[in-house]
Formats: C-alpha cells, sequence, structure tokens
C-alpha cells in the first residue's frame, strides 16, 4: 500500500494510538520519522528514524519535518494543548507536508468542555491556514481504555460513573483509532481530502459492561452509580485537573456507532467485549 516518496511524521508513537499505528507503518514499508521524548521507548526497525523532542522545545521537530510528505498529529492532554498542535501543524504545513492527520475529539456543544475545546480550538486553527496541505481530522468518542485507568474493576471489582445503570454511553477501542490512523496515512491523500471522521465503534450501558466484564474475568463486578460531586471529587483526588474531572464526571452525549467506521477500517470496529477480552490483563 506504500506509495512511491511518502515520508511519514509520527507524534505520539510510544502512547496508546500511536503504538498501534508504528507497527503498520514498519510493515507496509514506507519511511517514518518519530519524534519521541524517550527514543529508547519507540521500537527499532530499518525504515524509522527517531527525532529526540518534546513539546516545548520544536526545534528539533523544525530542523526535521522538511522533506516529509504526511503527519500525524497527536497530543498528549494538556491545558495549553491546542497551542502546542498549532506550533506543530503550522511548521508542518509550512514545511510543504501533503496530509496532516490530527487526532482530536467529538465535536461538542461549543466551549461546552475546556479539555474537548482545545482540540477544537486547533482544529478551527488548522484548518484555516491557508494554501495549506490537506487535514484529515479523527474524532473519537470515549476510549475503552478509559474503564481502568484508575483501577477501580483490578482493586474494587466495580465500575463507577455517573450514569444510570442502563444509559447507552460511546466508546471505541484506541486499536480501532489507530488502525484507522495507519490506513489513511497509507491511503492516497485524495481518498481522504479535507474530512474530519467521528468515531463511535460500539455503545454499551454501565450494567452491560459491568456484565462483560463479569464474564469476562470470573469475578462479580458491581456498577456504582456515584452522585456527580462524588465522582467529580474522585476524579480530582486522582490527580486530574478541574477541566477534565468534569468532563469525565458528566459527559453526557449519545450518538449511534458510526456507519462509516467498518469502511476506514476494512473490518468491523471492535465491540466493548472484543476489546475487554484482548486486553483481559487490565482487569
Ligand atoms: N481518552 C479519551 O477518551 C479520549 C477521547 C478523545 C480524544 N482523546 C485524545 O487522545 C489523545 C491521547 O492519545 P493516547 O491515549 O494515545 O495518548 P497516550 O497513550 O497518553 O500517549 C501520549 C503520547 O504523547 C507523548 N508525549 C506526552 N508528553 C509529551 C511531551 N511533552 N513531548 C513529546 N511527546 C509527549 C507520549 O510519550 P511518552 O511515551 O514519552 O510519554 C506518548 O507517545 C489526547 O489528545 C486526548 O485528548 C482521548
Amino acid at each position: 500500500m506504500t506509495i512511491e516518496g511518502d515520508r511519514i511524521y509520527l507524534l505520539g508513537a510510544t502512547g496508546r494510538i500511536g503504538s498501534v499505528i508504528l507497527p503498520e507503518l514498519i510493515k507496509a514499508g514506507v519511511q517514518v520519522t518519530v519524534y519521541a521524548r524517550s527514543p529508547a521507548k519507540v521500537p527499532k526497525a530499518e525504515n524509522i528514524t527517531i527525532v529526540q523532542g518534546d513539546y516545548d522545545d520544536l526545534t528539533p521537530f523544525e530542523n526535521s519535518i522538511a522533506g516529509h510528505t504526511r503527519l500525524f498529529l497527536l497530543v498528549a492532554d494538556r491545558e495549553d494543548l491546542d497551542k502546542v498542535k498549532i506550533a506543530f501543524g503550522t511548521r508542518a504545513y509550512a514545511a510543504g507536508i501533503k496530509q496532516l492527520v490530527e487526532l482530536s475529539a467529538r465535536r461538542l456543544p461549543w466551549r461546552s468542555y475546556n479539555v474537548v475545546h482545545v482540540h477544537q480550538q486547533a482544529e478551527d486553527a488548522l484548518y484555516a491556514i491557508k494554501d495549506r496541505g490537506y487535514h484529515v481530522v479523527l474524532r473519537p468518542t470515549n476510549f475503552m481504555t478509559n474503564m481502568t485507568d484508575y483501577d477501580t474493576i483490578k482493586n474494587d471489582n466495580r465500575i463507577v460513573d455517573s450514569a444510570d445503570s442502563d444509559e447507552q454511553q460511546e466508546w471505541i477501542s484506541p486499536a480501532d483509532i489507530g488502525t484507522v490512523a495507519a490506513r489513511i496515512l497509507l491511503q492516497p491523500v485524495e481518498q481522504h481530502k479535507d474530512v474530519a471522521y467521528e468515531l463511535i465503534g460500539d455503545v454499551k450501558t454501565p450494567a452491560q459492561r459491568a456484565a462483560i466484564i463479569s464474564k469476562l474475568t470470573g469475578r462479580t463486578i458491581s456498577y456504582s452509580q456515584l452522585p456527580v460531586q462524588e465522582l467529580y471529587d474522585f476524579f480530582i483526588k486522582a490527580g486530574e485537573t478541574p477541566s477534565m474531572a468534569y468532563y469525565m464526571s458528566t459527559y453526557q452525549s449519545l450518538s449511534p456507532v458510526s456507519r462509516g467506521l467498518p469502511l476506514l477500517l476494512g473490518r468491523a470496529p471492535e465491540k466493548l467485549e472484543d476489546w475487554a477480552a484482548n486486553n483481559k490483563d487490565l482487569f
């Protein structure tokens, strides 16, 4: 699937999504440059070049972006995520890249959540750049891995949330996001042009989640519906920022599974039960 002369620049290669993309690019034999703060964490391969750098000094990026055709732009959560993304994206377009694939988040009502709004700001600013290459955006909903971030299942045999036990919630597996990104990066840029893809892979209630993990682990996993203040305090105590704690304790949005996902993935999306079975050690 490689396209002659393509050189792909990858951010976030050692994270949940990037670690799915990188092996696909290695397998495809395309030239890849990885920007990483800890090069030792990046898998080695003949077609990979590693540039050591972080978000706070973009000099190594500026010195190495020339000659690349595409950029996968993923920035880890932080309050100034918009500024960091805009800084990388602006430099990449100025260097002549033909396609930027941006990892964003679901569009929610304007300014309703800071942690999502920073993604919207970055998307809009990069989209508005004149005479740029293509701008593809991936807008995933809640990652299935969020369920295990605080180890309440592992340590306490319970799922905590503020939703009603029968409330439908959106999910996507990080493996699916990474697979979609890798496929887009290996397909002709004209195939996707400037599209923004919403990524919802499954819809499940808290009670269904508890039943799936109970069956998988052989333990009884219960669902604890917490008052929203208690859930917010839980996230603050775990070290989250007020913006992130507000988002995670109140997020309430529901759309159906994205009908286009099988086209992007080349297969059916992972159901929550598939993701759980593939990640049993997390519970
Ligand atoms: N969780 C959700 O439900 C959700 C939903 C929608 C969108 N998102 C978005 O998804 C993104 C996170 O993706 P992910 O889960 O794949 O991330 P992740 O697993 O946390 O990985 C983050 C990546 O960024 C790198 N990184 C972190 N700080 C850095 C720095 N200062 N300089 C250079 N590199 C740095 C990390 O490198 P190291 O290995 O060195 O740490 C790692 O490669 C965020 O933008 C988030 O807003 C999340």
